[in-house]
């Protein structure tokens, strides 16, 4: 079970890298194969133990957050990303699951149409103008690209008979042979030419110069639309087809399919007919058609319960395994990283693949049962590489034929490579870490570069090159000294201007950018203490429950793993597991951590964390409890639609607690209820306070 949340841990923070890589910095790191297997690896765990789930989980989000050169757009809808499904069965189950939640038995129809591989773009219209464009962003905040948007001709500038508000959303994404074209182009005129349709269409809409983008042949296909006034239509394929009579280009090869078969059926015909498109796709989404459905069925975190995105395989090559190097990470996680021979995987050329830990080298699971039939991975190998999305490849497979006759098994360091410290395995996990915590300098540089990355500190001038360059001069070895830089070294700027390729100018802004950050939000400075399974996403549910970091910190430095008021706080926490909150107790009784973390605080000004919903309803903040059974609607669905009103669902009943809705069969929950005075109702009383009939 540790070695699973090890895992998941692991996972989490190499999604996220190579997210930002892909969807903010438009330079991927991994092939897309790459980044699904992960993906993959990581919900297998995650459904195998739904309680280690992380609140940070890339099971739950989308893309990256928006760059600052271009204004940002808070989207009125939130743009979400898709669940995956990678078989036939998942597809079976994705329809069985809609069935259980809606508590439904009689057809269901779905729309499948192409996953289209490009970018998606928010345009929305008031009274029939185009008068913004958005990207997707980090699904909450995209880029304002509205000038480039004018220059796409699939999009239209001008709708006729269009709701007076209406948000449509879509990919803009580059055709083959126009992408052909363009490299060609870029070649004469001595210009970069682009890895592939996708990046290009990326490169093209995000430029600043409206006019690059007008040269550049993108294309759109409308498929889901975001904030409207009024109705589309009643069903995904009638406010399709309504798009389409506005004027916007829409797959033609969307269908309407009344089971999983046909929806496997479908899928099966486009990927028959993948090659001969013009334009990529890297699965086929399916959707509820009914929209009264979708609004029932709602979203979880980050994807909608009515969607899911049916992924094509992953591709494969073959190529020679030179050397295996070991990366020491932020928690001091030792990761085995395969050194290939360069080897083309679907048309990206990968020279680096994960092995994840030393069992899978060795040729075991996590559960420590057999992979690859037991064969273990060995330097000079010839290995079967594997990627499934645009992210990290993996080594699938290993070809004993080819190996070296003098080859030996890969003997996996029992000391830190880095530090020299010991590493250790705890019982059940997976990985291997260096005991060396702050002395090891590749714990301590990771920590470093995480707290100044983009959605922790985000400090401009200090990314990850610069704080290796000032931790190895010994400037910076820990947060705090981020903030006693200029005390330290800035009267005149002498010594921070003798760096290499810095002016004073640069010193300046730098300190200017440094002082800055002294005031950041609660949420931002919880994730930037780079605290393990403590992700961004757990760092806005921490925030969300504190509200202050007195209060946090003072709850956390209270606290004992297991037992008292303060434990049974935080794993009270809706997304918070027993394994975060062992994580947050231990490392704020680590006394050089607490040292560090109160040297930190010092010098910071946290802003307290501002509520998430705007929208007041009679719900909001309140803590409610669902006991008994409930009829009308599974409890999953009661819980989603109580917290999107704002309140908190909690499993026990305490003098906190606001509402209890108490269905047939309710025992202790509701006497106690009544015993403390707590507001009781049952299940027509909840319908009727949310407003459904
Ligand atoms: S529907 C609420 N339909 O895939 C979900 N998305 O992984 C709305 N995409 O962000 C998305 N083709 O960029 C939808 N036919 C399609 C799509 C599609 C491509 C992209 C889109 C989305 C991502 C989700």
């Amino acid at each position: 079970m540790d070695e699973a949340a090890a895992e998941l841990a692991d996972l989490a923070q190499r999604l996220a890298q190579a997210n930002d890589a892909y969807h903010r910095d438009d330079a991927p790191t991994l092939t897309d194969a790459e980044f699904d297997a992960l993906k993959r690896r990581n919900q297998a765990i995650e459904i195998r133990f739904p309680e280690l789930k992380r609140p940070d989980s890339a099971t739950d989000q989308v893309g990256a957050a928006p760059s600052d050169a271009f204004g940002k757009v808070r989207h009125a809808v939130a743009m979400l990303s898709l669940a995956n499904a990678f078989d036939d069965d998942a597809v079976v189950d994705f329809d069985a699951r809609i069935r259980k939640y809606l508590t439904h038995s009689g057809p269901l129809n779905f729309t499948a149409e192409p996953k289209i591989d490009g970018l998606s773009l928010s345009l929305r219209y008031e009274h029939g103008q185009l008068v913004q464009a958005a990207t997707r962003g980090d699904g909450e905040t995209g880029e304002n690209v509205t000038e480039n948007a004018h220059t796409i001709a699939d999009i239209p500038q001008v709708l006729k008979g269009a709701p007076e508000v209406l948000e449509v959303r879509g990919e803009v994404y580059m055709a083959h042979s126009d992408f052909d074209d363009l490299n060609a182009r870029q070649v004469e005129r001595g210009g970069k030419t682009f890895a592939n349709p996708r990046n290009a269409a990326a490169g093209s809409l995000r430029q600043l110069d409206a006019s690059i983008t007008a040269s550049r042949p993108l294309r759109f296909f409308a498929y889901a639309w975001g904030e409207v006034s009024a109705p589309l239509a009643d069903t995904q394929h009638g406010a399709i087809g309504r798009l389409g009579a506005l004027g916007f280009v829409t797959n033609p090869l969307t269908q309407l399919c009344s089971s999983p078969e046909e929806m496997v059926a479908h899928y099966r015909a486009i990927e028959q007919m993948r090659a001969t498109l013009d334009y990529d796709i890297d699965g086929v989404v399916y959707k509820i058609d009914d929209l009264a459905l979708q609004r029932r069925l709602g979203f979880r975190s980050a994807t909608p319960r009515w969607a899911i995105a049916h992924k094509f395989p992953a591709e494969l090559a073959w190529t020679r395994l030179t050397d295996i190097d070991i990366q020491v990470g932020r928690t001091g996680a030792l990761s085995p990283v395969a050194r290939l021979h360069p080897v083309t995987v679907g048309g990206v050329v990968v020279q680096n693949a994960t092995l994840h830990n030393e069992d899978y080298i060795a040729g075991r699971d996590s559960k420590g049962a057999t992979i690859r039939d037991g064969k273990d991975v060995r330097i000079g190998d010839w290995v079967q590489v594997y990627r499934a999305g645009d992210v990290i490849p993996k080594i699938a497979d290993t070809d004993l034929a080819q190996r070296p006759k003098d080859s030996e098994p890969y003997a996996f360091p029992h000391t830190c490579p880095q530090c020299g410290s010991e590493a250790i395995r705890a019982e059940g996990d997976a990985v291997r870490r260096c005991t060396g915590g702050l002395i090891c300098p590749a714990q301590a540089v990771e920590r470093l570069k995480h707290f100044v990355s983009r959605n922790a500190f985000d400090i401009e001038g200090l990314g990850a090159k610069q704080v290796e360059a000032f931790y190895t001069d010994g400037w910076i070895t820990r947060p705090a000294d981020i903030f006693t830089l200029k005390d330290r070294y800035g009267s005149g700027l002498q010594q921070v201007k003798n760096r290499e390729g810095w002016g004073a100018k640069s010193a300046d802004n730098l300190f200017a950018a440094i002082e800055q950050r002294r005031t950041i939000p609660l949420h931002r400075l919880i994730f930037a203490l780079g605290i393990r399974h403590v992700g961004e996403s757990s760092g806005q549910l921490l925030a969300r429950h504190y509200g202050s970091w007195s209060a946090f910190e003072g709850a956390m430095a209270r606290a004992e793993v297991g037992q008292g008021h303060e434990w049974e706080e935080l794993i009270s926490i809706d997304g918070v597991g027993a394994v975060m909150a062992t994580s947050l107790v231990v490392t704020f009784q680590n006394a050089a951590e607490r040292a560090a973390i109160d040297d930190l605080a010092r010098h910071l000004d946290v802003q307290d964390m501002q509520q998430r919903h705007v929208v007041e309803t009679e719900l909001t903040g309140k803590t409610i409890v669902f006991t008994g059974t409930l009829v009308k609607m599974t409890r999953a669905e009661a819980k989603a639609r109580a917290e999107g009103l704002g309140a908190k669902v909690s499993g026990s009943v305490s003098a906190k607690t606001d509402l209890v809705v108490a269905g047939p069969g309710a025992g202790s929950k509701e006497k106690q209820a009544q015993a403390l005075g707590v507001r009781l109702i049952d299940e027509d009383g909840w319908i009727a306070m949310i407003g459904d009939a």
